[in-house]
């Protein structure tokens, strides 16, 4: 039996790579010179497409596979997606939630006390000498018993706030509705009032439309000039250029950011800028997250084609 076309828009790890091939005619879109003409050659035969959180899929691709049925995303991200297409023409869409929210999570508490504890510097005072010739180290700001909000308390905001509460930090949270949540964890829906009432905003929502720059202006103002901003979702949820006056100027203290708009290339005011904690998108970096994701993006595309349910699928 011929194996379905698939359209790869990003590069996997071997591990991941080997067995999609096995099963699957892969077409790397990521590699080829001439992009527009390897659409045309291959895209009237691609019956799935799959993805990576931040490649997605636009209308153009979609548009130009006319036979597809499945977009599997690796990543639990979709906003790249274009959703609207998929809906039209019934193609579906999986992702690869659950497998990935604690290293995310994970990433999101270390980014919070590395960068309030100044622990970059603090190794190169260690390692450099600075230590024997200067004495000790500046001292930094506290993080347990803080207060700290949670923009999306969906899982990975849910993870967040779980570690959080073992800082013995004061939580409180946005989301579109209460959640059933320790009694102690205080809903504030309206993010400027969030934002005014913590030390420490986490970013954690699923990036749409309805969502983009949520944290303007007026919310960075709020958190103020001893408040701290972390990012683990999408850039688009933040305003970034906001976010750049606010810390050039002082009237945030930091922001800890594993996305950025136009990544992986950084807005060139970012490097002079050592309260901003920059890390390169690996929320979900790790060996064993990524094979649990691989693993369900192959797992969407085997149940699809052999018409079975799909484990995690999105419409
Ligand atoms: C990326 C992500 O998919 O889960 C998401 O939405 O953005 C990430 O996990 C990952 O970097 C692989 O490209």
């Amino acid at each position: 039996m011929s194996k379905p076309d698939l359209l790869q828009m990003g590069a996997y790890p071997d591990w991941d790579q080997i067995p999609l091939e096995a099963a699957f005619q892969v077409h790397r879109y990521f590699e080829a010179a001439d992009k527009p003409a390897f659409l045309a050659q291959v895209g009237p035969r691609i019956r799935a497409i799959a993805t990576r959180g931040e490649l997605g899929a636009s209308a153009q691709i979609i548009a130009a596979c006319p036979q597809l049925e499945l977009i599997s995303v690796y990543g639990v991200g979709y906003d790249a997606v274009d959703l609207a297409a998929c809906r039209a023409r019934g193609i579906r869409v999986t992702n690869t939630p659950d497998v990935l929210t604690n290293d995310v999570a994970d990433l999101a508490v270390a980014m919070m006390l590395a960068q309030t504890r100044g622990m970059l510097a603090a190794e190169a005072w260690a390692r450099s000498g600075d230590w024997v010739a200067k004495g000790g180290y500046p001292l930094q700001s506290r993080v347990w018993g803080r207060r700290a909000g949670v923009l999306g308390l969906g899982r990975i905001g849910h993870a967040v706030a779980k570690r959080l509460a073992g800082f013995d930090m004061q939580i409180a949270y946005s989301s579109q509705s209460r959640k059933e949540v320790p009694a102690d964890w205080a809903f504030i829906q309206d993010p400027v009032a969030l934002a005014q009432e913590v030390d420490f905003l986490f970013v954690t929502l699923a990036a749409s439309a309805e969502t983009r720059h949520i944290v303007n202006a007026a919310v960075i103002k709020a958190l103020g000039p001893q408040g701290m901003l972390i990012n683990v979702s999408r850039a688009a949820n933040v305003d970034e250029t906001a976010l750049l006056d606010a810390l050039e100027t002082g009237a945030l203290r930091a922001a800890a950011l594993d996305v950025f708009e136009g990544e992986p290339a950084l807005n060139p005011r970012f490097k002079a800028l050592p309260q901003a904690f920059l890390q390169p998108h690996h929320g979900s970096g790790t060996y064993e997250t990524r094979q649990g994701m691989g693993a369900l993006l192959r797992q969407n595309l085997c149940a699809h084609f052999a018409g079975q349910p799909l484990p995690s699928l999105v419409i």
